[in-house]
């Protein structure tokens, strides 16, 4: 771990473990933090140093604790982080969370409705987009979301606890024959959507590369 790994890290436990007491006593639910669970923040982290996007949009920044995470994994290729929260106060707090880390540099803050982000992006712009925001909204978004989505995946917290919550999402994903989608149980479960890839067996050929068969050299 080189020293500035020492202090996200010890920034990123802070955070965790002060947001889970804050949450434990705030009784109004839209002040709570609500953050991922430390084992979610390193599977987006190991996905993105995997994949290795260019640009990565985060919808529901809160107090910034999954935005360090992608911050800190976007650093390894350069990738651009933009994050989308309605609530100033949050903000605040994120953007001293990632000054602390020397990531503000890294990282643009939004502050401003979802939806209305969504509306006015850039299409095609970005290449991995992690959504953990109002839930009721997603089947609502979809469209907007689709059309900024240049490609990689998508991200969705709360697969498995809020499910339910997710149907109207799922319904309009499964609705679209060139996408996929996966649950995994990691932290509150995390639902994983992709393109399906572009299988042209009369070439041999996947995404546009050769496939590969049995015998191939
Ligand atoms: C679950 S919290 C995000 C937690 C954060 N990803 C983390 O792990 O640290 C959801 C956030 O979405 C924000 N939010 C909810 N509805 C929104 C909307 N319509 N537009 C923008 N932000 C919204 C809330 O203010 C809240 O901070």
């Amino acid at each position: 771990m080189n020293p500035s790994d020492v202090v996200i890290e010890s920034v990123l436990n802070r955070i965790y473990n002060d947001g889970r007491g804050h949450d434990a006593r705030q009784t109004e639910q839209s002040q709570k933090f609500l953050n991922i669970t430390p084992s979610t923040g390193r599977f987006l982290e190991l996905l993105i140093e995997e994949q290795r996007p260019r640009r990565i949009l985060e919808i529901g920044t809160s107090n910034g604790y999954s935005t360090l995470w992608l911050a800190r994994a976007g650093l390894a290729c350069n990738a651009q982080v933009d994050s989308v929260d309605h609530n100033a106060r949050k903000h605040e707090l994120a953007a001293e969370n990632l000054l602390s880390c020397q990531l503000s540099g890294d990282v643009r803050l939004h502050t401003m409705e979802a939806g209305e982000f969504l509306k006015q992006a850039p299409p095609g712009h970005w290449d991995f987009i992690f959504l953990d925001s109002d839930r009721s909204q997603y089947a609502a978004w979809w469209t907007d979301i689709q059309k900024l989505w240049g490609g990689g995946v998508i991200v969705c917290n709360n697969a498995v606890s809020d499910a339910s919550e997710l149907q109207p999402f799922l319904t309009k994903i499964d609705a679209d024959p060139s996408l996929e989608r996966t649950v995994l149980t990691i932290g509150n479960g995390q639902l994983l959507i992709r393109r399906r890839p572009q299988t042209d067996f009369s070439q041999n050929m996947v995404n546009g590369l050769p496939l590969i068969t049995p015998g191939m050299p």
